[in-house]
Order: C-alpha cells, then structure tokens, then sequence
C-alpha cells in the first residue's frame, strides 16, 4: 500500500487572492463542494480575519462540507487565530493554518521583529491555535529564502508546541526544483523531531516551476501538497493541482505515494473555476487545456488510431474530459432535473427558486437538444448573480451586416421603471455594451470580457465574463446564452447589478 499524498486546496484562498478573481459566498460554496467530490483532503476555505465576507464565507463552506478538512488561515496573532476558531466551530474535521515570515528580508522590513521574536510568536501562535483543534498547521512564509539553521530552530519549536502539518512555502517562487527538493530532505534530516509533522509545500510558479518544485519536495519526502485548479493565485499563481495528481497518478511507478483524488472530477472543476472567476484557461494547459488530448499531426492521428498508447500518456475520459453525462433533454421533468443538481452538489434553497430554474432550464432545452453538467453551471452561475437584480435585461436586437455598422438596440427594467437605448458600435457586442451605458452610465472600466463555449457545437451556450473596475472595486459578471451577444448583455449588467448592490465581494480588492 503506496503512502498518501494529501491534497491542500488552496483555490478559495490564494487562488482567490488571484487580481480580478475575488468569489461571492455562493460560489465559494459552489466549488468547495466540487473539491469535496473530487476528493481533495484538505480546503483552504479563505482567511477569515480579512473581512467579513471572507469570514462568512469560511463559515458557510465549512458548514457544508463533511467529508474533507476545512482550513482557515490565520497570521500569528491571537485575534486571527480567533477569528479562524470561530469561522470554523460548526464543523468537527477542521484546521488552522498559521503562519508568520521567517526570511531575513521580510523579518527585517515588513515585520520588523528579531529572529527570538519570531519564533516565540510561532510558537505562541500554535499553542493557541490548538484551543479550537488539535490540527494546526504552521508556514514560515518566504522559507525559500530563509537561512536554514534558523528555519530548522523555528520548525523543531513549531512541532514540540504542537503543529502536526509544516508547510514550506516558496512564496515568491524562487528556488530551482533541486535546491527545493534538498531544502525538504534537509529539514526532515536535520530536525530531531521531523518525523513528528507531515511536510507540506506551497510553491508559486513566478519561474514556472511551482509544480515541478512540489514533485521534487515530493520526491524527497513531503506528504502534502498545497495547490490550486488551474493554477489560479497570487501574480503568476500557484501549483496547478491537476498537474500535481496526474503527474503523481501517471508515474506511479516513480513516485512513492498516490493520492484519493477522483481524476474524473477534474476538468469539471476546472469549467467551474474558471466560469466562476473568468479566467480562462489557456488552450494548451496540461491536462485541462482545450487541446491537451488533441492530436493535431496526420503521424500522431495514425498513431492514436493504431494502439493509443503510442502518442497518449493519459486518457482523457481519466481526467473528466467527456464525462459531462448527457442526462437531460426537453422532455426531461422536474425530478430528474432536481436530482441531476443534486449529484452536482448544487441545492437550491427553495421550491420556488427550483422552479425559477426549471422554467430557464426547460428554455434552455428548446434552444439547444442536449443538456450538459456545464450548462446547468452555467444555469445557476447565471441565476445566482445577485439576490436581487435591480437593471434588468427585456429585450435586445442586434444587427450586423457586411459593410453595415454594428448596431444594438436594449430594453432594461431598472427596478420599477423600463428604459430603452440603442447605439452603434464596432460591433454587436460593443454596439449593446454602449447602448447598455447610455441608460446606466455606469463610467465603470471594462477590464476584461472573455467568451467560452461551456460545451461544443454551434449550438452550444456562450459563457461570458464581464470584469468591470469602479472607484478602485472589481466584480465580474457572468452571462450564458446560445446567443452570445445576449450572454455579453447579461453579463455586463450582472457587473453593473455587483457594482450596484451593497452585496459585498467575500474579499474585496480594494
Ligand atoms: O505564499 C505563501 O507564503 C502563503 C502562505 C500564507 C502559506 O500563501
Ligand atoms: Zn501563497
């Protein structure tokens, strides 16, 4: 029996701290089930003493979820840690990750205490941690570039006072896969009381090696691996997860443990970060880029069609490529749609919001003959923009003609009242998005507007996100249609209603 590979997701949390890529509570909750079904060990549901939004948010996915360890983060100060205990009381199976730097350059000028003054907060830190749960979880932030006797004072006192995870984040991503490996052998070498903590690590990709950083730590002894889908974090991001558990899973015969990850859940969790936040994933990403199974070459086709093997590593039915079960159609009924959310882990609060979404999905089914996981996604992302929609979209016609210029015609209810503009623009969906301000007027910046197709064909729904910034506030919208200029419509007021409500982002980017 291989050791286990515990798999720390960290996408709610440094994923989220990701610019552009801040979460409502909904959709936190919406992909904390997804990584539960996926089978990751451990969330990093949000750092609750940032805001109250994030504290909500941490509270309501650890109510939720069961079958995974729930995680908070706490800078070494006891109103953090406090404020993780409280979020995370309503459930047993949870964790409190701790940490403060350990780097001569960051002790020095952002914390500006002596090296004895760090550890002894370290140390304080985790004895109080342990008044909420015994697992606790300790970070010298920026150990990459920590000196190593000091790194191993800090570690040896960290576990006597109780840590049962130490987590050896590279936090600005810049050791080279080999010193990294040796720094994580070194640790567990030199550490009278190593074996009394599992080794984490948590590498940023500035360099593009956060995940061969993780697998050569792997390589020499760390049992858990802190990362994100997509590769979603902070600047360049961090460790992409599905990178980690099918490089793992694939080289099994190289690597001495395994992971409990289903690998079939992971593309789906990829459409559902990355429709959720708007990043897009680029169409060459390993395992969960568009193109990652294609097989473009007539030498490579041939091959394939031969003996799969000669040109394929991995299946792509392994990693959920394929997997979206066509179970739904026009016909289907209310049960079989309300039991198709379920397995997706997405519970309405009401009958009447069920109802709401029968009736779009049944809209949906008319347009389009086949219902996919992602449309329904896509559904809920839609309907669950804001609790209320103060602009709201009734009607709009575009035209454009060869030669013509573009033009777009909009009708909007804003709360009680119905007002109509049109314009012309360099094309539909700019002539729509003018005609949208000249009713608003909004003056928000539009930072970002990408289209997905949730599945194939020409049929197939358009995912669109807006990302607008005002007055220093970014909120991304999102719209889904089989008309895509409609979709851009929903989606730039869905933007306009985030910026509009006093719904707060769970961690604003301000
Ligand atoms: O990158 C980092 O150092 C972190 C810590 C909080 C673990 O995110
Ligand atoms: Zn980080």
């Amino acid at each position: 029996m291989k050791e286990r590979l515990v798999i720390f997701d960290t996408t709610l949390r440094d994923g989220e701290q990701s610019p552009g890529a801040s979460m409502t509570m909904e959709e936190k909750v919406r992909i904390a089930r997804q990584l539960e079904r996926m089978g990751v060990d451990v969330i990093e549901a949000g750092f609750p003493a940032a805001s109250k939004g994030d504290f909500e948010a941490v509270r309501a996915v650890a109510e939720v979820v069961s079958n995974s360890t729930v995680c908070g983060l706490a800078r070494a100060i006891e109103a953090d840690i406090n404020r993780a205990g409280e979020a995370l009381q309503v459930n047993q199976n949870v964790r409190i990750h701790t940490f403060i730097a350990t780097s001569p350059i960051h002790m020095k000028n952002k914390l500006r205490m002596s090296p004895e003054q760090v550890i002894e907060q370290a140390v304080k830190a985790v004895k109080w941690a342990q008044q909420y749960t015994d697992n606790v979880e300790f970070s010298p932030e920026d150990a990459g570039r920590s000196e190593i006797d000091f790194l191993c004072q800090v570690l040896e006192a960290v576990i006597d006072a109780g840590a049962r995870t130490l987590n050896i984040p590279d936090t600005v991503g810049y050791t080279m896969p080999d010193q990294f490996g040796a720094l994580i052998r070194t640790l567990r070498e030199r550490i009278p009381n190593s074996d009394k903590a599992v080794f984490s690590v948590h590498c940023h990709n500035d360099l593009g090696l956060a995940v061969a950083n993780s697998l050569s730590a792997v390589m020499n002894g760390a049992r858990q691996v802190e990362c994100t889908i997509n590769g979603l974090g902070e600047r360049a991001g961090n460790a992409a997860l599905e990178e980690i558990v099918m490089a793992v899973r694939t080289r099994q015969d190289y690597f001495p443990c395994d992971t409990r990850i289903d690998t079939t859940q992971i593309v789906p969790s990829s459409k559902l970060v990355s429709g959720i936040t708007g990043f897009p994933v680029q169409p060459n990403k390993a395992i969960v880029g568009a193109n990652a199974f294609a097989h473009e070459s007539g030498i490579h086709q041939d091959g394939v069609l031969k003996h799969r093997e000669t040109y394929e590593i991995m299946r792509a039915e392994d990693v959920g490529w394929g997997a979206n079960k066509l179970l739904l159609g026009k016909h289907s009924g209310r049960n079989a749609f309300r039991s198709r959310l379920k397995d997706l882990g997405i519970e309405l609060e009401s009958e009447e919001k069920l109802n709401a979404m029968f009736m779009r999905f049944k809209d949906l089914a008319d347009k389009k003959h086949e219902i996919f996981d992602e449309d329904l996604h896509a559904l809920v992302s839609d309907e669950a923009q804001v609790p209320e929609e103060y602009y709201r979209l009734l009607s709009l016609a575009a035209r454009s003609e060869t030669g013509e210029m573009p033009f777009a015609r909009v009708v909007i209810a804003i709360g009680n009242s119905e007002q109509q503009a049109e314009s012309e623009g360099s094309g539909p969906v700019d002539a729509a998005f003018r005609a949208i301000e000249k009713i608003l007027d909004s003056r928000a910046e539009l930072q970002l507007y990408s289209v997905n197709n949730i599945t194939s064909g020409t049929d197939a729904q358009g995912e669109v996100t807006v990302r607008l910034q005002k007055a220093g506030r970014i909120v991304n919208g999102h719209g889904a249609d089989t008309d895509i200029i409609t979709a851009s419509a929903k989606a730039y007021l869905s933007a306009c209603n985030k910026l509009h409500s006093s719904l707060e982002r769970t961690h604003p980017q301000v």
